[in-house]
Parts: C-alpha cells; structure tokens; sequence
C-alpha cells in the first residue's frame, strides 16, 4: 500500500488535541499507514504564533492537499474570534457532516446501537448572520439573527443523505425538522428532502419527525432509527446526544465532505477541562482516521483499526476515564496497538 504520496494537512488542535492526535499518529503507524503529513496550524495556537486564528498557510495547504485531520480548536464563547470550524466549512464548502454512533463495548447505557446523523453543515443558524440593536445606553438591548437556508442546499444535502444510505446498505432516513414552528426555515428543508426522497421511493424508507420528539425518542429506544437526516443547529446538538448513546463524545468521530474536499474530525471540542493531564479519550480521533481510510478505499487497515478498538474497550476492558476506565491515553493507545500487532493483516 503507497499511502506515502498522498499528502494530508494535520492541524493538531487545541487543549486536549496534540495528545489525542499524537496518539493517533501512533496507531496509524502500527497500520503501517504512513500519510505525507502537512502540519499546519489553527486555532488558540495559531493566534499565539501569528495572530490569525485561520492562518492563510493552513488554508493555502488544504486546498493543495483536499483532505485534513484535525485535532479540536477552541472559540471563544459570546465575542472573540468566529469559530475556526465553522469558517473551515464554509471555505471549503463541506456541507456534509455525517456523524456515527455505533454501541464498541457492553455495559453502558446501550448495547446495540448503529446510527449515522447526516447534518447540513453549511446553512442554517450557524450562517452567522446577527446583531445586537442598541437601546438607550445598553448596546445589547436586543439580539437579532437569521437562519439561511437555501433550496440547492436542501437538495445537495440529502442526495448525499440518500446516496450514503444506498451505498452503507442503510434501510430507512429520518428527516429531522422543526417545521410546526419554523415554517419556513426548516420547513423547506423537510419539503425539499421528502422531494428528492421520491426518487429514492422502493429502495429506502424515509421518514419525518419533529427534532424535540426525535430528542426524546433516541434516548428511549434509539434503535428505532437508522439514518438521520437534519439541519446544521438540529445536526450538532443531536449528534452529541447520540455520541452519548455509545459511550460519550470520547468516542464519536466525523466527517466533513465536501465535492473535492474532506477533513475529519472528534465531534468533541477542546475539552479544556481535563487538557494536558494525558487522560483524553483518543478513540474519536482514531475513529475520525479510519473514517477518512474509508474515504480513500484504505479499506483493509480501517477495519482493523476499528476492531483493534473495539477488542480493547470491550473484551480487555481497557478505558479512559470518560468511559469508567483508569487507563491513561498512553496506556490506552499501546492497548491499540497492541491488538493492531496481532489482527491479521487483511491486505497480507
Ligand atoms: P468539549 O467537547 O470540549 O467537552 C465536553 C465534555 O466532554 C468535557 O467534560 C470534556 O472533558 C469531555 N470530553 C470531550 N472530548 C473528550 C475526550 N476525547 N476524552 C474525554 N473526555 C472528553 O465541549 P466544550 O467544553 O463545550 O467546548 C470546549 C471548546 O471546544 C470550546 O471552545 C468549543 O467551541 C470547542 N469545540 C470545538 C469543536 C471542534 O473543533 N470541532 C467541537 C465542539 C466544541
Ligand atoms: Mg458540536
């Protein structure tokens, strides 16, 4: 396998993210993956370096390279900086993020869990578009802001959807909408995704239900569902909760796919509160490489990847913290490689 010409941007975050993607580093090695890495800088540490949370270097290598890894990048809450993520996606266009979350261990919450959330990644309430409206002498008197949704939006989005179910051997899409109340912001979306749905009529099941009930229903019997299909605001607080199905954000990875570019990603942010302790979860990031060795038809090493993680977190029972475990992420990521050493090599 030459996987060594192909060039891949590695940003390696913030907070917890150069531990967990050092990790994943490692791993992918013992797949005997070897990327020709760019590592290119974003985030916190590229505003300490530069002052440009998204330097230009980082932009000017993904649009060479088309694909990226990329460790969390911390935004600043209220005012500060846009988020880094949210601008990656609009540069780039990735107006898909498909988020799974699949059951890798017994004993949590759910045993059997196999969901994928496809979120529109580029629309929505996320377009940035508001202000506040002074009043006398408070200047955020009133806060203003607009969701933007567009018809070729709705349609890009769920031929993606539909063509990713067709293509995974998924039986049934949920589109998921708050179109009882936002009528026409997401109202739109529903009609345009039931639209293309039609063409779809006899090879998948595509149905439709309102978001807070769809919230209420994933945590009830989740298994009801198998693909979601939603909106970019619906899409990240859904995709958390079902990341919380499986184990917790640790372990949920992500893909933002765009027509010629890709990058992957933790669902899970910089999780400041337990940075440079070495205790971070790095199975997310690992998930988010195997997600992009499918993405490239490495398909061999991503199965071994996710059954080295899967024999480690449920028949060795070795976890991090956020999954009741006490391994460190060092101690963890050997467990990896470990199981990766003794797996058959598929591609032998
Ligand atoms: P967070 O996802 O960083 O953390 C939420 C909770 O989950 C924390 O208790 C954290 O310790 C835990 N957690 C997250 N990932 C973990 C892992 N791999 N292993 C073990 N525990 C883990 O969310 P939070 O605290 O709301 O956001 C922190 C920063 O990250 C913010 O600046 C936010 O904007 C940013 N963020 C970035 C994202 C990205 O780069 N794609 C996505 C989400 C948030
Ligand atoms: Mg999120």
């Amino acid at each position: 396998m030459t996987t060594e010409n192909i060039a891949v941007t590695l940003i390696r975050g913030d907070g917890i993210g150069p531990e967990i993607i050092d990790c994943t580093l490692a791993v992918l090695d013992a797949l005997g993956v070897a990327f020709n890495w760019d590592v290119q800088q974003a985030g916190m540490e590229a505003v300490k370096e530069g002052g440009d949370p998204l330097p230009a270097a980082t932009i000017d290598s993904i649009r060479r390279t088309k694909l990226a890894l990329k460790g969390p990048l911390t935004t600043p809450v209220g005012g500060g900086y846009r988020s880094v993520n949210v601008s990656l996606r609009k540069e780039f266009k990735l107006f898909a993020n498909v988020r799974p979350a699949r059951s890798l261990f017994r004993g949590g919450r759910f045993e059997d869990v196999d969901l994928i959330l496809i979120r529109e990644n580029t629309e929505g309430f996320y377009v940035g578009v508001e202000h506040f409206i002074p009043i006398d002498d408070d200047p955020k008197a009133v806060a203003e802001g607009s969701g933007i949704i567009t018809r070729s939006g709705c349609r890009r989005i769920a031929h993606f959807a539909f063509e990713y179910a067709l293509r995974h051997g998924r039986k049934k899409v949920t589109i998921v909408h708050k179109a009882n109340i936002l009528k026409a912001l997401t109202g739109l979306f529903l009609e345009t995704a039931l639209d293309i749905g039609r063409q779809y009529e006899g090879r998948l099941r595509i149905d439709e239900r309102i978001v807070d009930n769809t919230a209420m229903q994933l945590v009830i019997n989740p298994n009801q569902f198998d693909m979601l299909l939603t909106t970019n605001m619906f899409g990240d607080i859904l995709s958390d909760e079902i990341a919380g199905l499986v184990g917790g954000l640790g372990v949920a990875p992500g893909a933002n796919i765009g027509t010629d570019t890709a990058l992957f990603e933790g669902v899970h942010g910089s999780a400041p509160d337990i940075a440079g302790q070495g205790i971070a979860n790095p199975t997310a990031i690992m998930l988010a490489a195997a997600m992009m060795l499918d993405h490239l038809g490495i398909i061999a090493p991503a199965i071994r990847l996710r059954q080295a993680i899967q024999t480690v977190l449920d028949k060795e029972g070795i976890r991090t913290r956020d999954l009741g475990g006490q391994a460190s992420s060092g101690e963890y990521t050997r467990a990896v490689i470990r199981q990766i050493e003794v797996l058959p090599d598929h591609t032998a």
